[in-house]
């Protein structure tokens, strides 16, 4: 656990730190003989490699990340191809002869095949960026950016600061993938919002409609879910509730854990459906695609910009047992108590078997897992799980609200976004849903059954720490066309940027709303930012329109 005034963590400690603290914080851009700017790749890594943690400070069992921690996760992602192949059928970048190439410069310049000297780093950089420019566009290439972002990192962290040469053709190296990621999102032409209940989810899709983006419902109850794919979550325990329920009540939606298979819509039926509607945001807030019986078959669409936002698993789970409890309270009113027996955590365990059982895992890993009974997850289904995760384009972490403002701008395209992203219940859910809690002892029980996802989420958020470094390069390159922090409530001139939302966001269950930007506010700046790229001149392909 955390002192208060250790709130804002330096990732990187010792030595390291050190040698970073040494070089210029404030400067990201210094010129050159020839008087162009240049990217400080230094710099954007000391800014870069910090975690936020005044959102997670309280949460229990908040583990330090520390050098060791990257250092695995850097040769975690070295192993990552060859574990990729054997685990899903279905991971699109490993079909490339060139992916494999610029994995092997990735492995070179790591030091895995000895020691490169300076003057070599420089002519690898410069051709690995080469092989990257000409990879094909339909792919953001997510899992070698993350892997050629860890051999770079591994690099400055074993060698020191790299000579100005190698840190601008690190840099260039770095803008070949935004680029790269910039065109791909504009011929997907489709944001995949995979929501992860209690993370952050409503106010993504809420921002996507501040954003200009188009899709079947903004409603909360619809939250950018299309309802032809049935990708709604499925949280209580079917035969439980049913089984708790006094006669003649009505089984609500979200009683349908193990009652309602998915009607499952393939990636290619997705797409023709989302393009003829001119729709560009679904969200899916159940799992992976394909894996009803086939866990090897999981896979996110690849035609789609699939963005992911993690939560702390904590904070999530409490989250999601208030609003479970608030949900019953709204729904059942003074009949409500007949569905707790008990709120302690077996009852819970029974009642969410999915959610209060390391949830990511079983969310990322496909149906078949997501069934599974608790205590049969392993590590296995963590190291897959950890392949899943990669396998996004964008990575969100709710709590870092620094790192959250440039990928809406470099990897989203959005003009606007919320600076800090709430979680979004009404103080009247927290007064309610508190009551629901196990008490604390029993609680710390629960969250022993959730270390798994622990894990999987120190793993995604160090992931997202190397993404944000390629995108703040990107920026800090000239290449991002603007974006403000919106403020929270109603009233003029909110913050720094130029526009406020009207209204409350806090929700509680039984809500509808519709956030709106009030007056002339500056919504249509960006059409939802990258994927509408093509939109203007994209006559529908012939075999779409029928
Ligand atoms: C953490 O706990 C302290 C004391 O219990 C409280 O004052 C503070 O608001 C809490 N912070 C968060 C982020 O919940
Ligand atoms: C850390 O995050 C909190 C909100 O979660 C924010 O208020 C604070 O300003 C952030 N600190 C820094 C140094 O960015
Ligand atoms: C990937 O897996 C396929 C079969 O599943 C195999 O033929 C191929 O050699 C593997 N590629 C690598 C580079 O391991
Ligand atoms: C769901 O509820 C039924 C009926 O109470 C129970 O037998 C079953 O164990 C529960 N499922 C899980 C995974 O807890
Ligand atoms: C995890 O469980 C699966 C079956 O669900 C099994 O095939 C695998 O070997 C187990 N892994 C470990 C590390 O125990
Ligand atoms: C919108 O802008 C126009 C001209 O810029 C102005 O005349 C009008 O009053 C504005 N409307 C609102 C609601 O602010």
């Amino acid at each position: 656990m955390w002192p208060r005034s250790c709130s804002f963590q330096l990732l990187i400690a010792g030595i390291v730190a050190y040698s970073l603290v040494n070089c210029s914080y404030a400067t990201t851009a210094a010129p050159t003989g020839s008087g162009r700017a240049v990217v400080d790749f230094d710099a954007i890594l000391l800014r870069r490699l910090m975690l936020n943690n005044s959102a997670t400070s309280n949460a229990t069992d908040v583990a330090a990340v520390s050098v060791q921690q990257v250092m695995e996760t850097i040769s975690y992602l070295f192993t990552a191809p060859r574990t990729l192949n054997e685990t899903f059928d279905k991971a699109p970048e490993l079909n490339y002869e060139a992916f494999w190439d610029v994995v092997d410069g990735a492995e070179a310049l790591s030091g895995m095949k000895g020691m490169l000297a300076e003057s070599e780093v420089v002519a690898l950089l410069d051709s690995m960026a080469t092989r990257v420019a000409q990879l094909p566009t339909h792919l953001c290439w997510p899992v070698l950016r993350r892997i050629v972002l860890a051999a770079l990192m591994q690099r400055r962290l074993q060698h020191g600061p790299f000579s100005l040469d190698a840190a601008a053709a690190a840099a260039r190296l770095c803008v070949r993938f935004f680029l790269l990621h910039r065109t791909a999102a504009g011929r997907k032409g489709v944001i995949d919002f995979f929501h992860i209940s209690k993370a952050g989810g409503t106010t993504f899709c809420q921002l996507a409609k501040l954003n200009g983006c188009r899709t079947q419902s903004f409603a909360a109850r619809r939250n950018c879910l299309i309802r032809e794919f049935d990708d709604v979550p499925r949280w209580v325990n079917h035969t439980l509730h049913v089984s708790l329920a006094p006669r003649g009540l009505r089984t609500p939606w979200f009683a349908n854990w193990g009652s309602k298979q998915r009607n499952s819509v393939s990636c290619h039926i997705r797409k023709r459906f989302m393009m003829r509607r001119r729709f560009n945001i679904l969200a899916n807030e159940f799992t992976v695609y394909g894996a009803q019986r086939i866990p090897r078959n999981a896979h996110v669409c690849p035609g789609h910009l699939n963005v992911l936002q993690l939560r702390h698993p904590h904070l999530r789970l409490r989250s999601h047992l208030m609003w479970v409890w608030a949900l019953y309270d709204h729904h059942f009113k003074e009949q409500a108590a007949e569905f707790f027996p008990t709120h302690g955590s077996a009852h819970w365990r029974a009642l969410l078997p999915a959610a209060t059982d390391n949830y990511y895992i079983r969310s990322l890993l496909g149906e078949s897992v997501y069934f599974l009974p608790s205590e049969n997850l392993n590590l296995t289904h963590l190291t897959a799980a950890r392949l899943a995760i990669m396998q996004f384009d964008v990575l969100l972490l709710l709590e870092q609200p620094a790192m959250n403002e440039v990928l809406y701008e470099m990897a989203i395209g959005w003009g606007l976004g919320f600076g800090a992203v709430h979680a979004r219940t009404s103080s009247q859910v927290h007064e309610v849903g508190r009551q629901g809690l196990p008490d604390s002892d029993d609680w710390k029980q629960l969250l022993k059954h959730n270390e798994l996802d622990m894990d999987l989420y120190r793993f995604g958020s160090l992931l997202a720490l190397l993404d944000v470094i390629v995108f703040d390069i990107a920026r800090e390159a000239g290449l991002g066309s603007g974006y403000s922090a919106i403020s929270a409530e109603g009233g003029e001139g909110g913050g720094t940027g130029n526009a406020a939302v009207a209204g409350s966001r806090a929700v509680h269950p039984g809500d509808d709303e519709q956030w709106e930007l009030p007056g002339n506010s500056t919504t249509q700046r960006s059409m939802c930012g990258f994927v509408s790229a093509n939109e203007a001149d994209d006559a529908l392909p012939a075999w779409l329109v029928v």
